[in-house]
């Protein structure tokens, strides 16, 4: 096994996996990628040009990932119907693979990382929660960002964007057969670090820093 070491991390949406991702990341500095980011800016770029979700995938740049809008639901909604086209999927493949193969190694958060991504990552972890959880999550973040949501409406979105990403053909929502499972309903972000890091070290991994 190479000591290069890339942390494919999968999940749901307000599963965690975001933060858990940023904090192991900067415990072992490592670049990190939200491959969410990517479909999002897909899907928001389409619709503003007009373009097809496959020709804007083909032509995303750096700079399409600063947009703070990336970050509201229905970017959310957005993404997850171009990520259900495969050749959307196909043209951000190589960005992602050449991003977890860097020589200082990587962490990537996404849907499909340990499993068509990087099939070969030595740490996958599969990050999930109850909806009830999540749903939780979701609506104080939306609050505190000042949207006026009401909960049922947060979790029958979360609901459909589940189902859209775990039963589409191509690459769908599902853990690897070697991924550690964390279920954080019960968690706080501190727990669920807690839990991974301990994961990754009886791997053998540690910190080279301070
Ligand atoms: O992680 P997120 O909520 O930012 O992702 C937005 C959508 O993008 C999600 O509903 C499904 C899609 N996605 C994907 O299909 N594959 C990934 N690796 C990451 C995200």
């Amino acid at each position: 096994m190479s000591n290069r070491l890339i942390i494919a991390i999968d999940g749901p949406s307000a599963s965690g996996k975001g933060t858990l991702a940023r904090r192991l990341a900067a415990h072992f500095g490592l670049p990190h990628l939200d491959t969410g980011l990517l479909y999002r800016a897909v899907g928001l770029k389409s619709h503003q040009t007009g373009r097809t979700p496959i020709e804007t995938a083909a032509n995303l740049q750096t700079s399409d990932l600063a947009n703070p809008e990336l970050r509201t639901d229905s970017a959310g909604q957005q993404a997850s119907k171009v990520a259900a086209i495969p050749e959307v999927r196909d043209k951000l493949l190589n960005l992602q693979r050449k991003f977890a193969h860097q020589p200082s190694g990587a962490v990537l958060d996404g849907r499909d990382i340990g499993t068509v991504i990087c099939p070969d990552a030595p740490v996958k972890l599969f990050v999930t929660a109850s909806p009830e959880a999540r749903a939780e999550r979701r609506y104080r973040e939306l609050r505190e960002r000042g949207g006026n949501t009401i909960k049922p409406r947060v979790l029958a979105e979360m609901a459909e964007r589940d189902r859209r990403d775990s039963e589409r053909a191509a690459a769908p929502l599902v853990a690897a057969p070697d991924a550690f499972l964390l279920d954080t309903s019960d968690m706080d972000a501190d727990a669920a670090f807690a839990a991974a890091l301990a994961f990754i070290e009886r791997k053998g991994f540690r910190s080279s820093g301070p």
